[in-house]
């Protein structure tokens, strides 16, 4: 199983309109396990369920196990564990390598071959939970100053959980969403990033478009549309290139 983590301390960087159709394109080339980290949940609207109040993938803070929260979505290949809405992560002192633990214990790589993580916006407990388990980070990023000091500080932030976790940074990829080839600050900001952290880094960009925003009141992420758009193409092309990187 692959573990791709989806992260940007940066709110509203399309993180999760990135989770649900990454998760969902995999799906056609496997199963896919997809955690809704974020307890806002709309990860879980995303592919058609919803947060849930009793039982969700925080519920192995409180000593539940990861399988117990797993629950079917109507997108074939594709199963959610739902984030559980009322979790308040500083309510604990201590969460470390949890996540990482019911990985291992369950054997969850022996049940699916991909497994993609929507993560909040915070550098929290949440978010080291699942660099612990990440082979794969995809940060997206949309392409302005404070969008490419973002991505700065999120490699710094991997940089630092795989020092204190004696590992090797998970593969990195960085990918411009919301993107406009003909604003001039789009295209100087993805140079900017590309000098400045590897143009090995970069993924092919997203651009704008209404039904990403959409597709959250239907639950069908748009790569799994009939007909096609430019947002599908877009996320097509990410997957086809995540694919070839893990
Ligand atoms: N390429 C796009 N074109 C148009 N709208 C987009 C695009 N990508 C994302 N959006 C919209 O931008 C908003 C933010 O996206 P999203 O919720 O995925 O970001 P996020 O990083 O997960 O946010 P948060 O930090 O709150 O978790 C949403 O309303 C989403 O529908
Ligand atoms: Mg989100």
């Amino acid at each position: 199983m692959k573990t791709i983590v989806i992260s940007n301390r940066k709110g509203g960087s399309a993180k999760t309109t990135t989770a649900v159709n990454i998760a969902s394109g995999l799906a056609k080339h496997g199963s896919v396990l997809l955690l809704d980290l974020d307890t806002q949940g709309h990860a879980s609207i995303g592919v058609g369920c919803e947060p849930d109040e009793k039982l969700g993938v925080h519920s192995i803070f409180e000593g539940a196990t990861l399988s117990e929260t797993f629950i079917p979505t109507v997108h074939k290949n594709l199963t959610l564990s739902p984030a559980l809405s009322h979790f308040d992560v500083y309510e604990y002192a201590d969460l470390r390598g949890i996540l990482k633990n019911r990985f291992k214990r369950e054997k969850i790589a022996d049940f699916f071959d991909y497994c993609v993580i929507d993560t909040p916006p915070t550098f929290d407990a949440l978010l080291k939970n699942s660099l612990e388990v990440a082979d794969s980070v995809v940060i997206p990023f949309v392409p302005h100053h404070l969008g490419v000091v973002a991505v700065g500080q999120m490699l710094r932030a991997l940089y630092k959980s795989a020092k204190a976790q004696e590992r090797d940074i998970a593969d990195v990829s960085i990918l411009p969403v919301m993107y406009n080839p003909h604003i001039n600050e789009h295209k100087e900001s993805v140079e900017k990033v590309k000098t400045s952290f590897g143009g090995e880094k970069l993924l092919s960009p997203i651009g704008v478009d209404i039904k990403l925003a959409q597709q959250f009141e239907s639950g069908k992420p748009i790569i799994l549309d009939a007909k096609r758009s430019k947002g599908m193409k877009d996320y097509q092309q990410c997957v086809k290139e995540i694919l070839q990187r893990v």
